[in-house]
């Protein structure tokens, strides 16, 4: 059990201001910010990142939207991690979310869905190692 996951607040949520309630959410459920970074990814970088679904046929308008405006990428600390912040964001389609999770509290639709998180350890390292150097991380 690793105790890093890696996430992306995404540009939905940072243009309608809620990254600090994003973020808040996030440090009150016990996690620690190991790395961070406002960044926007070129349609190329988003396209990298997200290649493992390249064969969907949302890929493309996934890949539109995660370039379409700025970012949060961070790296978080936590006991259990990757299955703790899965719990804490919810459902990746808002519609099915428990209540009180940040994609309840805060995504519009499946694919404009606020958050992201890693869905294992071997991701949240891949992940984290996309968007920060040893340099980057503490
Ligand atoms: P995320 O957890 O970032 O990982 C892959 C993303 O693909 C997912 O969140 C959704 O935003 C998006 N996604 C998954 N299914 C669909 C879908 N049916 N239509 C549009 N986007 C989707």
């Amino acid at each position: 059990m690793s105790n890093r996951t890696f996430t992306m607040i995404k540009p939905d949520a940072t243009s309608k201001g809620y990254t600090g309630a994003i973020l808040d959410q996030i440090i009150k459920a016990g996690f620690s910010i190991k790395a961070m970074k406002w960044i926007k990814l070129s349609h190329a970088q988003a396209g990298e990142f997200y290649a493992v679904h390249k064969e969907r046929v949302f890929y493309g308008e996934l890949v539109d939207f995660m370039s379409s405006g700025p970012i949060v990428a961070a790296i978080l600390e936590k006991d259990n991690a990757v299955a703790d912040f899965r719990t804490l964001i919810g459902a990746t389609n808002p519609a099915n979310a428990e209540e009180g999770t940040i994609r309840k509290r805060f995504a519009a639709s499946i694919g404009e869905n606020a958050v992201h998180g890693s869905d294992s350890d071997e991701n949240a390292a891949i992940e984290g190692s996309f968007f920060f150097s040893g340099l980057e991380r503490f």
